[in-house]
């Protein structure tokens, strides 16, 4: 008793006035430093110092036009033929052909060899195959899960790791009821003169048969890669991509070994528009995922006596509570948005100046104000703001069975895309502590994402089964020769220079998931391009189309990489 008095007043005793003074002082003090540091930091940001447009520029910087060196006549022919209108006849047939092949993959397929659904992919390999000889006798080609497409082009320098370009065979399924809202048949493949219409055009046959179309001219033109170059075919993409993705990323990892690949090209983003300028952003990021499965638990029982509040009413309450409570937007230092923001504030005329005002600059670090920054950037509407916040969508709700019994099982699926920067750690935490919340008033037991059976007055929480972390942030850095360096000197060597490159997100998941291990350096990109065609070809609903356009920059896009990536000068 004694020790501790003499701890926490040491020396003679004070006179409680002279007490409270000091800690008026100390608060005064205290109140003084928080201003003064706030006004030191208004004041940096608000001197225009004179580095700063220098520096910004350097927040983004845009690499050169890269155009192959390598020019052997036959190469020149090639290109020349990439341009011509015989081409562009050729390929309009080839694309066609491809989308009469309904390659649909439906989310209740079963195993492969039992269910017949999944036999359509028979008739898409048999066409490529018929559609590409070169390919299919110069490569190596194998198929892994039976509908998996792997085909390695062996390059004459073992020690270049290999580029890796990837396409999904399957398409969305188009449901009957939506039919008769195409104005061309889903599988005609028609072609109206500039676009060719049909499920899977853009998505993403478009992709498929342009890098088959590339490598089926590069072989005609003699060209001997250096680099080997594998193309890797998934056939479940749309369904999650498990059965192919999966599995020949597995056999990609085993053969190349871990962070084997240079470069992975996949589906993905294109062009963007904002603020006076024109972005090409490849997706560098994935967000995560997961499902949060709730149960509630609570006495059944005969309706003409409820209780007052029954297993439909709290679960009612815990939803409620989850939706008043959504995620922050939250800007963490490797989201690609951030990167998309430097971008537009380094090289865009109408870059607002309420956002350049609060991005982080060149001698912040005390004076951070990101979240304010992802405040003003949300602004922009829910698709931007999505891009750096954890969505979360109660998406599906059962509980009672009959109208005069009380509910004694009641389920929610909670849906979420979780931030970059976040975890799905997170999720769990937040919806474990609202829960407890709730099951606190109702005096219920919580089982959080244990294994634990479910017990009469519970709250149980369950992770689904496709929970996945946000993807590793491909590095965009173009100091050296990098790979984010060749797609970027490539993509300008054929769009030109007014077109600018900035990192982007993908708001969904493609077939890359399951190839982190192979590389550090994954691109989700489309990089067919037409101006004048707006959107993304109307993906996964009626009257999706490609135009010829974009589809032929596709081509010339995969065949100017490729050739690009062999004559980079890195492993
Ligand atoms: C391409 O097709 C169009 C329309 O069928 C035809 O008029 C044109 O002559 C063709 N061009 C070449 C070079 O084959
Ligand atoms: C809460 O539940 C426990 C057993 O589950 C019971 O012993 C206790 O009396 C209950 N308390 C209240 C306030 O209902
Ligand atoms: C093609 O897709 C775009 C969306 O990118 C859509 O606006 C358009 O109506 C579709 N059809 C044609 C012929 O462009
Ligand atoms: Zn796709």
């Amino acid at each position: 008793m004694l020790e501790k008095e003499t701890l926490l007043s040491p020396g003679r005793p004070e006179a409680p006035r002279t007490q409270k003074r000091r800690y008026w002082l100390h608060l005064i003090g205290l109140l003084a430093a928080v201003l003064l540091l706030r006004f030191i930091c208004d004041a940096l940001d608000a001197v225009s110092w004179g580095g700063y447009e220098a520096w910004m520029v350097a927040q983004c910087p845009q690499v050169e036009p890269l155009v192959p060196s390598q020019k052997t006549p036959s190469l020149r022919e090639m290109d020349n033929y990439l341009a011509s209108n015989k081409f562009r006849n050729e390929s309009i047939a080839r694309m066609s052909g491809a989308v009469q092949v309904p390659s649909q993959s439906y989310d209740d397929l079963g195993p492969i060899g039992e269910d017949k659904r999944w036999d359509i992919m028979y008739e898409m390999a048999a066409y490529l195959e018929k559609t590409f000889p070169l390919v299919h006798s110069a490569l190596q080609w194998e198929k892994v899960n039976t509908h998996g497409l792997l085909y390695t082009w062996e390059g004459s320098d073992k020690s270049l790791k290999p580029t890796v370009l990837m396409a999904h065979q399957d398409v969305v399924p188009v449901a009957e009821a939506t039919v008769g809202q195409w104005t061309h048949p889903p599988f005609e493949g028609f072609y109206d003169g500039e676009y060719i219409w049909g499920r899977g055009a853009s998505d993403d046959k478009t992709n498929l048969i342009g890098i088959l179309e590339a490598v089926e001219l590069l072989i005609d033109a003699g060209f001997k890669p250096a680099r080997t170059l594998v193309l890797s075919f998934g056939f479940d993409e749309e369904i999650s991509g498990e059965q192919g993705a999966g599995r020949l990323a597995s056999v990609l990892v085993d053969r190349y070994g871990k962070h084997g690949a240079a470069v992975i090209v996949d589906e993905g983003s294109g062009v963007y528009g904002a603020w006076g300028s024109t972005f090409f952003v490849p997706g560098v990021a994935e967000k995560g995922y997961i499902d949060v499965e709730i149960i509630v638990r609570m006495p059944g029982g005969h309706s003409s006596v409820p209780p007052a509040h029954n297993g439909i009413g709290v679960m009612s309450e815990l939803i409620t509570m989850i939706e008043a409570n959504p995620y922050e937007p939250r800007l963490y230092s490797e989201n690609p948005y951030l990167g998309f923001l430097k971008c537009g504030a380094a090289h865009s005329p109408e870059f607002p100046p309420k956002l350049r005002k609060l991005l982080p600059t060149h001698r912040d670090t005390a004076c951070h104000k990101k979240d304010k920054l992802a405040l003003e950037a949300a602004k922009a509407g829910d698709l931007i703001k999505y891009l750096f916040t954890t969505s979360l969508a109660p998406d599906v709700i059962s509980g009672g069975v009959k109208n005069n019994a009380l509910p004694e099982r009641t389920r929610v699926l909670v849906n979420h895309r979780v931030n970059i920067g976040e975890h799905s750690s997170d999720v769990k935490a937040k919806l474990t502590d609202l829960a407890e919340t709730v099951a606190k008033k109702y005096n219920l037991t919580v089982h959080a994402f244990t294994d634990e059976a479910e017990t009469p007055l519970s709250i149980s929480l369950k992770a689904g089964p496709l929970t996945l972390e946000p993807a590793p942030v491909t590095p965009t850095s173009v100091e050296g020769v990098t790979p984010y360096s060749v797609l970027s000197g490539t993509t300008r060597a054929l769009y030109g220079t007014d077109l600018l490159m900035a990192p982007g997100l993908m708001p969904g998941n493609t077939d890359t998931r399951y190839y982190w291990d192979l590389t550090r350096h994954i691109f989700r990109f489309n990089p067919g391009w037409d101006p004048k065609q707006e959107g993304m070809g109307n993906i996964h609903t009626v009257d999706e189309n490609v135009s010829v356009l974009a589809h032929i920059r596709t081509v010339q896009w995969y065949s100017m990489f490729i050739r690009n990536m062999d004559e980079a000068s890195m492993a």
